[in-house]
């Protein structure tokens, strides 16, 4: 039997070394048999649920793309179309909905509601965000590095993770550089929050780790870097106002991914990676932004990441976003089959 069946995909740190490897291996075969239309249909008898208190763009299509590709039966809930938390509590709906479906995802506030929901569901329960966590989405970036190794393992790289190091983002990754143990350098004027248990978990972890670093310091961060990982400066759930976001710019603005940064990092193979959405087109974002905070930080080209490496040869962002497709299909069969291949 495969060890991830029946079981839930909540965070990274649930799972170890080996077990991540082996669903990266398992997203590689399955991304192989879609692209050579060798693809089986496994889950033609499942009925599987996806519940969004949260917006998204790339984790709901690819959940749902992943169901139709395997056979699966697919709902979309949002939690303000549905009694969920408001008139009824996640326990009750965990239970009546554990029983109609054979897998349920998750995006929503917090990872302790997500952790109630896998406690009284009894069936398969996939985090697809929480403030705390976003593991699938590091499964997706992980499956996409080790596309672009050359001469190296993943657990000799070095990753910078630049700007803002309190996000659902920046704490998977730290828990996946703990699994892995890659170099990750973590790199913001800020210090990293402790806010809740699960922070307080990872911090108490990483204070005996060698192979994390929190730095100020770009320089030291970027050196001799692989990849360069940053995410928007404000998260989904952070009470958003144009107040908040100049308080980040005016933290984080030195913290741009740019040319200038990619420069520092001495390795002219370097590629750059975001989760997405990311703030890049002055065209876009000047709709989100007061523009007098755009103008006082000179920020035309650009907030977290510029344009010009956001659309360069440096970047393997749109790779990401495509690969969430298979990772998640590996998490889903993974967990749903008895026996796997
Ligand atoms: N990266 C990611 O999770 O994107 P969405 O918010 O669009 O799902
Ligand atoms: N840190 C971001 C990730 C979006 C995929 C957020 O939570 O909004």
């Amino acid at each position: 039997m495969n060890n991830f069946y029946q079981n839930n995909f909540l965070k990274l740190s649930d799972f170890s070394k080996e077990d991540i490897y082996k669903l990266i291996r398992i997203s590689k075969k399955l991304k192989y048999d879609k692209k050579n239309s060798k693809e089986k249909k496994k889950l033609s008898n499942k009925n599987i649920i996806l519940i969004f208190e949260k917006n998204s763009t790339r984790t709901r299509c690819s959940f749902e793309i992943a169901c139709f590709d395997q056979g699966a039966h697919v709902t979309f809930l949002s939690i303000k179309d549905s009694h969920m938390i408001y008139k009824e509590s996640l326990k009750d709906s965990a239970r009546i909905l554990g029983q109609m479906y054979d897998g349920i995802q998750y995006r929503g506030n917090y990872q302790k509601d997500i952790e109630i929901i896998a406690k009284y569901a009894g069936v398969p329960v996939w985090n697809g965000l929480t403030n705390e966590f976003h593991p699938t989405q590091i499964l997706a970036d992980l499956l996409t590095i080790t596309e672009f190794l050359e001469n190296k393992k993943l657990d000799q790289i070095k990753i910078s993770y630049i700007g803002d190091i309190n996000n659902n983002i920046s704490f998977s990754l730290i828990e996946a550089a703990i699994i892995i143990g890659f170099k990750l350098y973590l790199i913001s004027p800020k210090k990293i929050k402790s806010n809740n248990i699960y922070y307080q978990n990872i911090i108490r972890k990483i204070k005996n780790i060698e192979n994390i670093h929190i730095t100020k310091n770009i320089s030291e961060g970027i050196k001799n870097t692989d990849f360069i990982y940053t995410d928007i400066w404000i998260s989904m759930g952070v009470t958003e106002s144009l107040q908040m976001w100049e308080k980040k710019i005016e933290e984080l603005y030195n913290y741009q991914v740019n040319k200038s940064l990619l420069l520092k990092s001495k390795n002219k193979n370097v590629k750059v990676m975001h989760c997405l959405p990311a703030l890049h087109l002055y065209e876009h974002y000047k709709y989100l932004l007061n523009k007098d905070i755009i103008s006082k930080y000179n920020l035309y080209n650009g907030i977290e990441i510029t344009d010009e490496i956001f659309e360069s040869n440096y970047s393997i962002i749109f790779k990401q976003a495509k690969n969430k497709i298979h990772t998640i299909k590996a998490i889903i069969i993974s967990t749903l089959l008895k026996e796997l291949y």
